[in-house]
C-alpha cells in the first residue's frame, strides 16, 4: 500500500507500459486516472483496476497532443481524486524504421509532439497541483536516448530530448520539493513492440532476437517498468532526482 490515498496520472495508461504502471499504482492502493487517447480501452482497464483494488481508477479519454484538452483532463484527475502526487508521462509512438533521407522534417515534427512535447505539457500542467503535495515527475523516455537506434533518429532525438529536459526541471524544481526523474526502458513486451515486429518480414525471429538483446535473456514486462515509476514516486527515492534510470535488463552490458 505504498501509493494508498495517493493519486496519479497515467498517460497512455491504458496499455503497454502505461497500463502496467496503471495496474501497479492500483495494486499499491493508488487512486489512478488512466488517461489515453483509447477510451474504450482506458474504460476497461479503469473497471478492472476498481472491481480488483485496493486502490481505484477512473478513465479519461485525452489526446495528449491536444495541449487545451490535456491541460483539463490533468485538472479534472486533480479535482475528481482532491490531489495530485504524481504524473507518469509514459505516451509514445515510434514511427517505422525509416532512412534519414526518407525521413522527412514533418515525421520529426509529429514524433517530437507526441513523445516530447507531451511530457513538456503534461510536467507544466501537472505542476501546479504537485507543488502543493510535493510530489514527482516520471517520465517514460528509452535507452535509445543513450545508445541510438539504427533508422530511428526521429524517435531517438524525442527521447534524448525527454531526458535533458527531465535534468533541467529538477534543478529548477529541486528547492520546492518535486523531484522528476526518467526511465530508460531497453526492450518491453507491449502492443508497440509487437507492432513494429509486424512490419519486419519474420516478426517472431525479430522479438526472439530482441529478447536476447537483454543478458536476461527476455522483455521486460510493462510491470516491471511500472515498479520503477512507482519507486521514483514514493519516498523511496527521496533523494533521487534529474535521474535518467537504465531499466535495461542488462542491455547495454557487455557491448
Ligand atoms: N515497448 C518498448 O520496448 C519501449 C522501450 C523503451 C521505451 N518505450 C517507451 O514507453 C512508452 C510507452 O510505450 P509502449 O510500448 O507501452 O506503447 P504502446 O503503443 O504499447 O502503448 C501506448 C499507449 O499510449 C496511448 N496513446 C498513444 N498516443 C496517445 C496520445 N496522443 N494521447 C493519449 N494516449 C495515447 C495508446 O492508446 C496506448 O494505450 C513510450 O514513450 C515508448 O517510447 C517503450
Amino acid at each position: 500500500m505504498r501509493f494508498e490515498q495517493r493519486a496519479v496520472v497515467v498517460t497512455g495508461g491504458a496499455k503497454g507500459i502505461g497500463g502496467g504502471c496503471s495496474r501497479v499504482f492500483a495494486e499499491a492502493g493508488g487512486l489512478v486516472a488512466v488517461l489515453d487517447l483509447d477510451g474504450r480501452a482506458a474504460a476497461e482497464l479503469a473497471d478492472e483496476l476498481t472491481a480488483t483494488g485496493p486502490g481505484s481508477a477512473v478513465a479519461f479519454a485525452c489526446d495528449v497532443t491536444d495541449f487545451a484538452a490535456f491541460r483539463e483532463t490533468v485538472d479534472e484527475a486533480a479535482t475528481t481524486f482532491g490531489r495530485l502526487d504524481a504524473i507518469v508521462n509514459n505516451v509514445g509512438i515510434h514511427p517505422p524504421a525509416t532512412t534519414i533521407d526518407d525521413s522527412d522534417l514533418a515525421l520529426f515534427e509529429t514524433t517530437m509532439r507526441v513523445n516530447f512535447l507531451s511530457t513538456v505539457a503534461g510536467s507544466k500542467f501537472a505542476l501546479p497541483h504537485l507543488r502543493r503535495t510535493k510530489g514527482a515527475i516520471v517520465v517514460v523516455s528509452s535507452m535509445t536516448a543513450v545508445l541510438g537506434q539504427e533508422h530511428s533518429t526521429a524517435y531517438a532525438a524525442t527521447k534524448a530530448a525527454q531526458v535533458g529536459f527531465v535534468k533541467s526541471l529538477a534543478i529548477e524544481l529541486g528547492p520546492e520539493g518535486v523531484r522528476a526523474n526518467a526511465i530508460l526502458p531497453s526492450n518491453v513486451d507491449t502492443p508497440l513492440m509487437r507492432d513494429w515486429a509486424a512490419t519486419l518480414d519474420d516478426p517472431d525471429s525479430a522479438l526472439d532476437r530482441v529478447s536476447k538483446l537483454q543478458v536476461l535473456g527476455r522483455m521486460a514486462s510493462p510491470e516491471e517498468i511500472g515498479r520503477v515509476a512507482l519507486f521514483l514516486a514514493t519516498e523511496e527515492s527521496s533523494f533521487l532526482t534529474g535521474q535518467a534510470i537504465e531499466a535495461d535488463g542488462g542491455a547495454a552490458l557487455d557491448y
